[in-house]
């Protein structure tokens, strides 16, 4: 069955989801738009595209999608200053961060471009048990520390504090899926609405390694089979300024 249900007393015939869609599902016959039986990856282009709204996509939720905005609203100059001055933020007040900001950057990773449209992330919220995810993620890591202190001198120096996996932060957001790029593309999109609400974040790498090596943590994700943590995004008001960028290495480019 189709995902998409074309409303034929809507439809004007104007072919419009037809030319965009990515699988060639929609035929325009008799002056009207047809979906044909054939793989649709449900990217909801038709729906998007349709002047007459005459596109409905039962399953998904559909309401609040009319009108849209343009990244070209927003000046380039002032969006680029924007993400260099962005830091990882390693120092958090303790001030939970509302439900409705995580709700509203949640809506920013389910927005994102993923691979054939599979959509398949996973997000959880670790909040409540925060405390005791930053423990067992402690226990995980000392134990393959010690592995690694015989051959690294910076697994040596590490020090594993009660704040090394969250910082202190109140909130995180492990980002899980199949798909690592899917994963990660999210996990931008999110990082930038947070920053956007006033919030820092921080990506906790370290957090993801000791998941992936832990089956006290794995208990605690409760992921479906074959679904991963990617990234994990620590998040909470700031506790710290930048007045400058932080400098980065000169860009390694080829043009041909
Ligand atoms: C995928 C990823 C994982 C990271 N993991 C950690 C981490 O576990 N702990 C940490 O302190 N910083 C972590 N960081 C932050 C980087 O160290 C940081 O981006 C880098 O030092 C540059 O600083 P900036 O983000 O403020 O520009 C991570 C960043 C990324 C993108």
């Amino acid at each position: 069955m189709s995902a998409i249900v074309i409303d034929a007393g809507k439809c004007t015939g104007c072919g419009e989801c037809a030319a965009d869609c990515v699988s060639r599902h929609i035929v325009i016959e008799g002056g009207r738009a047809r979906a044909l039986d054939n793989a649709c990856i449900e990217c909801g282009h038709c729906y998007a595209i349709c002047p007459a709204g005459a596109v409905s996509m039962p399953g998904y939720d559909c309401a609040g999608l009319e009108g849209t905005a343009a990244m070209s609203e927003f000046d380039p100059g002032r969006l680029l200053l924007a993400m260099q001055s962005r830091r990882s933020i390693r120092r958090f007040r303790p001030e939970p961060v509302s439900r409705e900001d995580v709700e509203r950057i949640l809506s920013a990773g389910r927005f994102c471009p993923t691979g054939s449209n599979r959509q398949g992330l996973h997000f959880v919220i670790i909040s409540e048990r925060l405390e005791e995810a930053e423990r067992a993620a402690a226990r995980s890591f000392l134990r393959v520390k010690r592995l690694a202190s015989l051959v690294s001198r910076t697994a040596r120096e590490t020090d594993i504090d009660g704040h090394f996996f969250f910082k202190g932060a109140p909130l995180a957001i492990a980002v899980c899926g199949r798909d690592a790029v899917s994963a990660s593309l999210a996990s931008a999109y999110m990082e930038l609405l947070a920053e956007s609400l006033g919030l820092g974040v921080l990506y906790s790498g370290f957090f993801v390694f000791a998941a992936k090596h832990s089956p006290e943590l794995a208990a605690l994700l409760a992921l479906p089979d074959g679904v991963e943590p990617v990234t994990t995004l620590c998040i909470g008001r700031t506790d710290v300024s930048y007045p400058r960028r932080a400098p980065r290495k000169p860009l390694n480019v080829t043009w041909r």
